[in-house]
Formats: structure tokens, C-alpha cells, sequence
């Protein structure tokens, strides 16, 4: 494979972010660090097998970043001003769009100078995926960021396919109406030849949105739009590399990792786990909430038990997150002030993101894996867990608002909304018998290493190839 840039591929990836973010540090130094999140994680792998290009932001605001070649595929960096990561990425993406696609869980904003910078920004992205691809290339458009970009992508290049996948949530028509721009964001996906979603219900709730168009008809998995095609409109729900996710926990350095990790919490029989970008959707306060009343009153010792959390900060400057931030730290501070002492903390918890080796031997170690979004389009930790667990005697408490609840059927699960609830579902998963645990986790195991991230790129691009 050639190691310079090409000037047109065949395949193209769009996403808002790369799969590496450019970090400049106080002195000027540069570095490239791995981007956080499920789209990521998943997309990876699918770009190292296919090769191709990969256009999207690389996370410094007002810095113009030459393409470059990186694991096998092209990368062409997109710029944004300090002013569109405000109004396109913190603004319109991720205080309007985030939280109206989950089920509203906080106030949506709506501002109108937010939605000016999305289309635009929207628009710079389509024109560079114009100029990268070659003759009938096909483009696979990734996610709610980039909502208008196949409708753009299609005015400038009607030769070309056009994917997209939405990896959060798609609302019921009742929340989405809210949106002042409801028409364009729907016209906007209708632009593609193929919409994936993460379950058929999201599927479902836009097609409903999308017969409501003028000139715009559905039927059986696809919307007929007014200039004559079919779009088809599907679940494909996401996975992992779980293979390589496995192979990497029961490497000799991951190993290694595992037993350090275990002697620096103190040796505890049982290792309550959850990891998460530090984000209001992933149920946080619920799940923090209920482990701490289990410590508080008594059903969990912590000179036996330890929770450690996980949070990489995530859109820091958004507000919502902001408050998320302050709760989290006073709700762990009240939590160890009662329970545990300076030598055994009932709760650790550490607000970073960690490299994929150190986070595989926290699976490992992770008797116990708590995954209870209040709404998630699927969860990638439910399932790189399950890949990385070897051990029988484990446990998966997930929340029935995830995505994946859909597929890891054998789960212990939990409405997060529901405090004592998901407290006795963890006692239930803590005190279950190995034998019972042994048969779920071999089930879930099936299911994690027959539906990969190859499974998904495939079913994904054969039928939109097939278009
Ligand atoms: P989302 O896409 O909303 O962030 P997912 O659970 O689907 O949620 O994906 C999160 C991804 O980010 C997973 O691959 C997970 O391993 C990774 N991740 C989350 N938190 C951390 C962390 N603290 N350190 C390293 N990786 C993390
Ligand atoms: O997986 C959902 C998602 O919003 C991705 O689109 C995104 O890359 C990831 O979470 C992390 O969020 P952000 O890019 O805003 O840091």
C-alpha cells in the first residue's frame, strides 16, 4: 500500500473528528493523541483492512493541518475556526442536536447563528469529500455532526454512493418536531442511498419523519424521495474489533497491567467497574448514587469491594458538561467522606482517558461491569468488556436504554431512573451463582464474537454498494 497520499480513493470516510486529535501543549509541542468515543473505536479497524481516506476535524481550532498518510489510509484534516468548534461542534452538534437525540434528558438549545456555522461547516465537509473522491467513490458519512453533508455531497457529486450512519439515537417524532430546522436536517439525510441506524426503532422514527416530507413516500425499509430514488433506511447495530480487544487483555503486557492494577486498589476480593466519557447521557449520578447507598449501608464492605470509575472529560466547555463535571466530583467526595477509610476508598475514580492496554486490564479485572446510560445509540463498553472478561465468574449490569441492551439480552438489566432497582440488580449480579453467571457471559461471549465491527462495515457496505 502506497505510503504517500493519493490524490482521489475509491473510499472515503467522513466523520467530525479524526481518528487522532492534534494536542499543542503550553510550550508550542505538538502530538497526536487517540480521539475518545464509540465511532472511533469502531471505525478504526475498518479503515486499517480497507484503506481509503479519512476527512474530519483534528481537534485544535484555527490550525490548517496537511493530509497525511497514517495506519494504512489517507488522512485529510479539516479545519474549523475557534468560532465554528463554538457554534458547529459545542453549539449546534452538542447542546441541540446531543441532547434532542437523547430523548431530551436535558434541555435542548436552540440558537440561530448555531445553525448558520452548521451548514456551513457541513458544506466545507462535502466539498472536501467532492475533491478527495474519485468516479463513482464510495462515501460513508458518519454521524449526526455531519447530518447535511449527503444532500450537499450529492448536489456536487451525483456520481457518487453515499452512506450514512448515525451512531446515537433517533428521537420519536414528537421531541424531533421541536427543532426549528426539522425539514432541512431530514432532507438532508435523504440525500444518501443508504441511512443506518443503530436499532430498528430509530430506523422507524425516521422514516416517519421522512413520509411526512413533500413529494416523499416509505415503505417497507425505504423512503421514495420527490426526484425519483429509493433510500433505503435500516438498523445496522455497531460493534467492536472483539478479536483483537481479546487478544490484547490476555497479552503478557496486559497481564502485567492486571496485576499492578490489582495490588495498586488494594487487593479487593471484588472489583466493581465503569468507564465512560464523562457525559450526562451515560447515567453517572444514577449508577454513582446507588453503588454508594450499597456501601452506605453495609450491603457492600469496602475492605472487600472497591467501584472504580473511569470518566474521560469530554466537551468541557459545554455547559451541561460543565455541571455534570462539579456533581460528579461532589457526589464521590461525599461518598468516600462516609464510606472507607484513606486506605481503602470504596470509590476511585479518575476523571482521564487511558491508553487501550491499561483500560483492557481494568476489564480484566472488573468482576463486576457497570454500563447504565439513561439513552445510548449502543455502547461499545457493554460489549469490549464481554471481549475482554475471560474469567466465567462476571457479571454485565446494563441498562435497557442502551442500544446494545437489544443484543446482550443475557445482561443483568436495569432502568437507571430506578435507584433501588439497579441497587438490587448489582447485589443480584454481585451474589448470583458462578454456574448462572458462567451461562450468561458464554452467551453474551457468542454474540460479541459473531456480530464483529467486520460483520457491521460489511452488512453495511454491501448493501450500500449493492445501490
Ligand atoms: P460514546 O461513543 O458515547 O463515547 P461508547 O461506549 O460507544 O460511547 O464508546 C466509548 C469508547 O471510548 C469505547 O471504545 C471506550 O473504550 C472508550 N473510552 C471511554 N472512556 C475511556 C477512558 N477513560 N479511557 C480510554 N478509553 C475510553
Ligand atoms: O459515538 C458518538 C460520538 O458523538 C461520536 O460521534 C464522537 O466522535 C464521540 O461520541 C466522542 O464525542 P466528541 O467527538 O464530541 O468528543
Amino acid at each position: 500500500m502506497s505510503e504517500t497520499v493519493q490524490d482521489k480513493v475509491d473510499f472515503l470516510v467522513i466523520a467530525n473528528r479524526l481518528p487522532v486529535d492534534r494536542k499543542i501543549d503550553d510550550e508550542g509541542n505538538v502530538s497526536w493523541q487517540s480521539s475518545p468515543g464509540g465511532l472511533v473505536t469502531a471505525l478504526e479497524p475498518v479503515m486499517q483492512r480497507k484503506g481509503g481516506a479519512w476527512i474530519g476535524w483534528h481537534g485544535a481550532p484555527d490550525e490548517v493541518v496537511e493530509p497525511f498518510h497514517h495506519d494504512g489510509y489517507d488522512i485529510h484534516p479539516v479545519p474549523l475556526s475557534a468560532q465554528e468548534v463554538e457554534e458547529y461542534y459545542e453549539g449546534f452538534s452538542n447542546a441541540t442536536l446531543w441532547p434532542l437525540y437523547h430523548d431530551c434528558v436535558v434541555e435542548p438549545v436552540f440558537h440561530r447563528e448555531w445553525w448558520d456555522a452548521f451548514q456551513k461547516v457541513n458544506k466545507r465537509f462535502a466539498e472536501q469529500a467532492a475533491e478527495q473522491a474519485a468516479e463513482g467513490a464510495t462515501v460513508w458519512v458518519q454521524d449526526y455532526q455531519l447530518n447535511l453533508v449527503p444532500t450537499y455531497l450529492r448536489e456536487m457529486r451525483p456520481d457518487l454512493r453515499i452512506g450514512f450512519f448515525l451512531h446515537i439515537p433517533f428521537p420519536p417524532i414528537e421531541l424531533y418536531s421541536r427543532l426549528p430546522w426539522r425539514e432541512e436536517l431530514v432532507e438532508g439525510l435523504l440525500g444518501a442511498d443508504l441511512v443506518g441506524f443503530q436499532t430498528p426503532g430509530a430506523a422507524a422514527n425516521f422514516l416517519r419523519l421522512a413520509k411526512r416530507r413533500p413529494g416523499v413516500t416509505a415503505s417497507r425499509g425505504r423512503a421514495h424521495t420527490r426526484d425519483g430514488r429509493d433510500v433505503v433506511v435500516r438498523d445496522f447495530p455497531i460493534s467492536i474489533d472483539s478479536r483483537g480487544f481479546h487478544e490484547l487483555a490476555t497479552s503478557e503486557k496486559v497481564q502485567a497491567e492486571t496485576a499492578k492494577l490489582r495490588e495498586d486498589l488494594g487487593n479487593p476480593e471484588t472489583i466493581i467497574f465503569g468507564v465512560d466519557r464523562l457525559d450526562y447521557t451515560k447515567g453517572l449520578r444514577q449508577r454513582i448514587r446507588a453503588v454508594g447507598e450499597l456501601f452506605k449501608e453495609g450491603k457492600l464492605d469496602p475492605h472487600e469491594v472497591v467501584f472504580l470509575q473511569l470518566a474521560t472529560p469530554s466537551r468541557e466547555r459545554v455547559e451541561e458538561y460543565k455541571i455534570l463535571r462539579d456533581d460528579i466530583n461532589q457526589l464521590v467526595g461525599q461518598i468516600n467522606s462516609k464510606v472507607g477509610t484513606i486506605a481503602n476508598r470504596a470509590l476511585v475514580y479518575r476523571n482521564e482517558s487511558v491508553p487501550r492496554e491499561v483500560l483492557a486490564a481494568m476489564y480484566q479485572v472488573a468482576d463486576l461491569m457497570l454500563v447504565t446510560p439513561v439513552r445510548d445509540g449502543m455502547n461499545l463498553v457493554a460489549k469490549e468488556y464481554i471481549a475482554c472478561r475471560s474469567n466465567d465468574d462476571s457479571a454485565l449490569v446494563l441498562s435497557e436504554f442502551a442500544g446494545a441492551a437489544r443484543e446482550l439480552k443475557q445482561a443483568y438489566m436495569v432502568n437507571p431512573y430506578d435507584i433501588d432497582g439497579m441497587k438490587a440488580t448489582i447485589m443480584k449480579a454481585l451474589t448470583d451463582s458462578p454456574k448462572v453467571k458462567a451461562r450468561k457471559m458464554r452467551s453474551m461471549r457468542r454474540q460479541v464474537f459473531d456480530k464483529t465491527i467486520d460483520v457491521w462495515a460489511d452488512d453495511f457496505l454491501t448493501e450500500l454498494e449493492g445501490r
